[in-house]
C-alpha cells in the first residue's frame, strides 16, 4: 500500500473503479507488448527499414513495463486477484488480408487511433492535484506512448508514398469500433461520473468520451487525411455514435 497515492481516503466504490481501471490498463498493456512483438516481426518480414522494426521491438518491452507499473497501482488500490497475464493476441485485421495489408490495418489501429487516443486521455489525466505516484507513471506512460503513436504514422506515411493505404478508408469505422468499451458512449454510473477519480488516473466517464471524440477530430481524423485516408465513414461512425456534439 503505498502512502501518497492515498488510497484509503477514497469512498470504496470509487476505490473498487480505480483499481479495476489500473487492472483493466494492465491486461491492455499486455496485450500490447504480444502485438508489438509480433508486429516487429512481420515489419521485418516485410522488410521495413531497420529503425522501424526496432521502434516495434522498443514498444514490446515498454508495454511490459507498464503493465509492471499498472499491476502496482491496481495493487496499491486494493486490488488482490489479477487476470492471468494472455498467451496471444489475436490479429485485428479481417481474416483473408495479404501480410502487407494487415500490417498496416493493424498498425494505424493499434497506433495511429488507440495509441493517439492513449496519449490524449494521459495528457488530460495528468492534472496538477493528482497523487504524485500516479502522475510519475501516467507521465512515464504518457511519454512511451507518443513514441508508440508515431511508430504508426511512420509506417502509414511510407505506406502512403508508395500508395498502398488507399484501401483502409472501408475499414475505419471498424477500427474505431474495435478500439471503444460499447459502453463509453452510454451513460456512466453516478461513481463512474465522481471527480474524485481524476486525482487517482481515471477519467470520469463524460471526460472520457468527450476525450476520445476531440482526439478523433482534433488528430486522428487529419493524420488519417494527411497520408490520403479518407474518414468520411469514420466520421458518419462517431455521428451515429451520436457524438458529434459531445
Ligand atoms: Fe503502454
Ligand atoms: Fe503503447
Amino acid at each position: 500500500m503505498v502512502s501518497d497515492a492515498q488510497p484509503e481516503l477514497l469512498e470504496t466504490p470509487v476505490r473498487r473503479l480505480v483499481a479495476e481501471a489500473w487492472t483493466f490498463r494492465r491486461q491492455v498493456e499486455l496485450d500490447a507488448e504480444l502485438r508489438f512483438t509480433r508486429l516487429a516481426e512481420q515489419l521485418a518480414q516485410l522488410r521495413a527499414p531497420e529503425p522501424i522494426v526496432a521502434l516495434a521491438r522498443r514498444a514490446a518491452e515498454d508495454e511490459r513495463r507498464h503493465a509492471g507499473m499498472c499491476e502496482l497501482l491496481a495493487r496499491a488500490y486494493g486490488q488482490v486477484e489479477l487476470p492471468p497475464a494472455p498467451l496471444a493476441v489475436e490479429e485485428v485485421a479481417p481474416a483473408g488480408m495479404a501480410l502487407r495489408e494487415r500490417v498496416l490495418y493493424e498498425l494505424v489501429a493499434a497506433c495511429c487511433i488507440t495509441e493517439t487516443e492513449s496519449t490524449a486521455v494521459l495528457t488530460t489525466l495528468l492534472v496538477p492535484d493528482a497523487t504524485p505516484r500516479v502522475r510519475a507513471v501516467l507521465r512515464d506512460i504518457l511519454r512511451d506512448e507518443v513514441a508508440h503513436s508515431r511508430l504508426g504514422w511512420a509506417w502509414l506515411s511510407r505506406e502512403h508514398a508508395e500508395g498502398a493505404a488507399g484501401f483502409l478508408a472501408r475499414h475505419v469505422s471498424a477500427m474505431l469500433e474495435g478500439s471503444v468499451s460499447p459502453r463509453l458512449f452510454a451513460p456512466g454510473t453516478p461513481e463512474e461520473e465522481s471527480a474524485a477519480l481524476l486525482k487517482h488516473g481515471v477519467l470520469p466517464h463524460t471526460r472520457k468520451r468527450e476525450t476520445f471524440v476531440r482526439a478523433l477530430r482534433d488528430v486522428v481524423f487529419p493524420g488519417l487525411e494527411r497520408f490520403g485516408v479518407d474518414t468520411a465513414p469514420g466520421r458518419e461512425w462517431l455521428e451515429r455514435r451520436g457524438a458529434m456534439g459531445a
